[in-house]
């Protein structure tokens, strides 16, 4: 929680903070690196835009989920507005439902998740005066155009906040290009923060997160800069860092320092199908502890394989997520093995960044048993080319991994 009594304020956020409602458009958009104050300056502006906006329509707090609200958004706005303001903030979380008192006025406001292709069911309809999405790239096109399309009062305020993805991105092409050639400044302004404008972090701290991203990643996260991804997807993967001889591995597996087992599963036939058995531990680090790699091997090869696994580390493996584009085959798992089986093919972007951010606070270790997995850590790369999408070869044990990893995680 922020302490708000502590706060510093480089002199972008100042000028941000003290810039009067009325003289912001309709549209601001605040983007740049990571931890430079995007949100933090927003949750603080608030009272003065609602102050300004008034009461007489609904506003609405969106991000990719409203989970990801409640944690980046809610979880600081309620004490700000509660313990600084004297306010009163009422939120349930599985309505959406926001009430927020402050200065005498009653606020209504709603929080929904916008990132799926269906999250426009939830805001059809209606007039807001106002709008927060945070991570406004994370969310659905279709549902930021119909959010726009919702405010119409003449007073009525949108904010947004973004960490840069591909120079392809909708909202690069649609509106930060555009205005960057001049374009389109009525209705939308552009804010961009460096680590440097926010004062509130230590030198030390910046040195630290700089070391978390390297390449098109390190360009985006560090420098705020809207690039396309080329590259090593996993660059930050250090073998000598992480990966683990199979020995220290068993050791921890005897000691019961790895609780739960389950299986990531790329099924192929041409293309080799990838099963990588997975385990973690209390602590959240997951490991790679064992390897399916092969071309031209039918479902019982898989479930002789489970099987004979769970038999060789005296473990049951409590879940399989595999690759949907094989139900015959996954149905065969659910009727041979005692494992649930899950089907759910997370979006690319989505589980890489999960992994990534694995890695990066050295959360995932890979026995040297996985001889392929290590490989394709070396060479699972971005092509360069529109979406953030890696080239298809050298992927397999890569997508075995998204598959099982974002099952976990997701549940976690
Ligand atoms: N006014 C402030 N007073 C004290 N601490 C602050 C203030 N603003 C920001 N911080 C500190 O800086 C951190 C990062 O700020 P914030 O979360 O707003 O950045 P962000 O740009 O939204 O980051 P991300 O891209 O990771 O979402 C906060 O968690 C908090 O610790
Ligand atoms: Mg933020």
């Amino acid at each position: 929680m922020i302490r708000w009594e502590n706060s510093k304020y480089s002199e972008k956020a100042r000028r941000f903070l003290s810039k009067p409602p009325e003289d912001f458009p309709l549209f601001t958009l605040l983007d740049g690196a990571v931890r430079s104050g995007k949100t933090s300056n927003i949750i603080q502006k608030i009272p003065q835009i609602f102050e300004f906006v008034g009461n007489e329509y609904l506003k609405v707090f969106s991000g990719y989920s409203r989970n990801s609200v409640k944690n980046n958004v809610i979880m600081e706005l309620k004490p700000f507005i509660e313990n600084y303001l004297g306010g009163k903030v009422r939120y349930n979380n599985s309505t959406g439902e926001l009430d927020i008192k402050l200065f005498g006025k009653e606020y209504n406001c709603y929080v929904t998740g916008g990132g799926k292709s269906d999250s426009l069911n939830s805001i059809q309809g209606g007039t807001w005066d106002f709008w927060y999405a945070n991570e406004l790239p994370r969310h659905n096109y279709g549902f930021y155009n119909m959010a726009l399309s919702r405010l119409t009062p003449e007073n009525a305020r949108a904010f947004a906040d973004s960490n840069p993805e591909s120079s392809n991105h909708w909202l690069y092409q649609e509106k930060i290009k555009p205005y960057l050639e001049g374009e389109g400044k009525d209705v939308f302004e552009y804010w961009h923060f460096t680590m440097y404008d926010n004062a509130n972090l230590s030198e030390v701290f910046i040195k630290n997160q700089e070391k978390l991203y390297k390449g098109a990643f390190k360009k985006r996260k560090i420098d705020g800069l809207w690039v396309i991804a080329d590259g090593l997807v996993y660059d930050t993967f250090n073998r000598g860092k992480h990966s683990i001889t199979q020995a220290r591995l068993l050791e921890k597996i005897k000691k019961y320092e790895i609780i739960e087992f389950f299986l990531g599963i790329d099924w192929g036939w041409n293309h080799p199908t990838a099963c990588l058995l997975l385990g973690n531990s209390i602590d959240g680090t997951c490991y790679v502890i064992d390897e399916l790699y092969s071309a031209k091997l039918d479902f019982e090869g898989v479930i002789r394989w489970i099987n004979q696994k769970q038999s060789e580390y005296g473990k049951f493996f409590s879940y399989a997520n595999c690759d949907n584009a094989r139900p015959e085959q996954n149905e065969k798992l659910r009727r041979y093995t005692n494992l649930v089986i899950y089907e759910e093919k997370p979006k690319v972007d989505d589980s890489i960044a999960l992994v990534r951010s694995l890695i990066n606070y050295d959360k995932l270790i890979v026995s040297e048993k996985c001889v392929r997995t290590l490989e394709e850590f070396g060479l699972y790369s971005y092509g360069g080319n529109n979406e953030d999408v890696p080239l298809k070869i050298n992927d397999d044990c890569m997508d075995a991994l998204r598959y099982g990893l974002y099952k976990y995680l997701t549940e976690n």
